[in-house]
């Protein structure tokens, strides 16, 4: 593939006041003194990173995901963004995101994020029901996501996204109707909407397997991703990826550097960075991510990861990029991974043309590769198997 230099930029901020029944993120919880040890090898571990690849273009998206970086203070905030702006070039449109939870921000706080350039939030909702708030694990109230948005909105925030959890243990259609049709009422910009994943090791996984009670039946949450698919639409937010939907013009652009499969810098514990065809992941653990952060300060980076060829490439890139409505263009799938792959991934993909999962589009001259919503999407992990298992 023809080289393309990173212009997004991920910093993980591990800290959460607790942890949700249903998260396996690499996170710590009461971590208040080491925030400030944290924030400081995290600005450690950009200006390593830079000495050893330094940026060539201009960053396009910073993203500071978690975790819940909302914890952090202003102060903190600025601090990384300075350092991020003594080694980067920021572009002038640049998208600033941050991760918020409910119940951790104010006025006061948004205000600060704003006139650091922060120019968009994240803001976990999941549920517009207390009762599934907390049987989730939640740490905050239904009455403080509608506090959280009105200070977003207040700070002038014009820009933000709620995220929604279908498929959640007590969870009815009915609420899940609710739930969209209140986040709508808010007018974010930008709606992620997922499905429980029941992860090993969570409290969630401990209690339940898939297809226990009180888990919605697979039944239900088809019916509720196809509401969502039909609600969300109705009200003017695109079903542009297969979690997310968003008004004109608002799509995540941090999410499409990975969903278009470009490379990006991936700092802060858990972190993974993708850069001239390495992903490097950090340690997951904070006592590991600060020894190796401060192991690299004496001895140097060393990146060890195996470099990624191009079969590898091409599935990441089909995986990513099917899941977006804009699907793929096969001249340049073809231009970068040659026409002997493609028409391999083709002939795998050719059975779920017939059964409607999958398309190609006739476009200015060229074909576009796509999943055919909603079942194409419902369904796209067996389509993804195929490809990994035949590619
Ligand atoms: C990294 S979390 C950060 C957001 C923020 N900490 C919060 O929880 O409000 C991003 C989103 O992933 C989703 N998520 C996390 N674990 C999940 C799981 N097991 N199944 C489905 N969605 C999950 C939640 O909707 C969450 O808002
Ligand atoms: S607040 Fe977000 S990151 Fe933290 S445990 Fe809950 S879902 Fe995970």
């Amino acid at each position: 593939m023809s080289q393309i230099f990173p212009k997004s930029l991920y910093l993980h901020v591990p800290f959460c006041k607790r942890r949700c029944f249903y998260c396996d993120f690499a996170i710590t919880t009461g971590g208040e003194n080491l925030k400030q040890q944290y924030v400081d090898v995290l600005c450690q571990e950009i200006a390593l990173t830079v000495a050893e690849i330094p940026p060539i273009e201009p960053l396009q998206t910073i993203f500071f995901g978690g975790g819940t970086p909302s914890l952090l203070s202003v102060k903190q905030l600025e601090q990384i963004l300075q350092t991020i702006t003594k080694y980067f070039a920021i572009a002038s449109n640049a998208e600033i995101s941050l991760e918020a939870n409910a119940g951790t921000v104010s006025l006061e706080t948004l205000q600060g994020y704003r006139s650091l350039g922060i120019n968009r939030i994240s803001l976990g909702a999941q549920a517009f029901q207390q009762e599934l708030l907390d049987v989730c694990g939640r740490g905050h109230s239904v009455a403080e996501i509608y506090e959280a948005v009105d200070a977003i909105q207040k700070a002038g925030f014009e820009n933000f996204s709620l995220d929604l959890i279908s498929g959640l243990p007590h969870q009815t259609m009915t609420d899940w109707q609710d739930s969209i049709e209140k986040a709508i009422a808010l007018q974010p910009t930008h709606l992620s909407v997922y499905d429980l994943t029941i992860e090993e090791g969570t409290a969630f996984g401990k209690r339940y397997q898939a297809g226990d009670q009180p888990l919605p039946t697979e039944d239900h949450t088809v019916a509720m991703y196809i509401a969502a698919h039909e609600l969300l639409p109705a009200a003017g937010y695109e079903h542009y990826e297969i979690s997310n939907y968003a008004q004109s013009g608002y799509q995540a652009q941090h999410n499409l550097t990975y969903w278009h499969n470009q490379p990006f810098y991936g700092m802060g514990m858990g972190a993974t960075s993708y850069i001239n065809r390495q992903r490097i992941d950090r340690p997951r653990k904070m006592r590991e991510y600060l020894d190796a952060i401060a192991q690299w300060q004496s001895s140097g980076i060393s990146f060890t990861a195996p470099v990624i060829d191009d079969r590898e490439e091409l599935m990441d890139t089909l995986m990513q990029g099917l899941r977006l409505a804009e699907g793929l263009s096969l001249k340049s799938l073809q231009s970068n991974y040659g026409i002997e792959l493609c028409d391999r991934a083709l002939q795998i993909l050719y059975p779920y043309q017939a059964k409607k999962w999958v398309k190609l589009l006739e476009q200015s001259n060229d074909l576009r590769i796509m999943l055919i919503p909603p079942d194409g999407w419902l369904f796209s992990n067996i389509i993804i198997a195929d490809l990994y298992e035949h590619l």
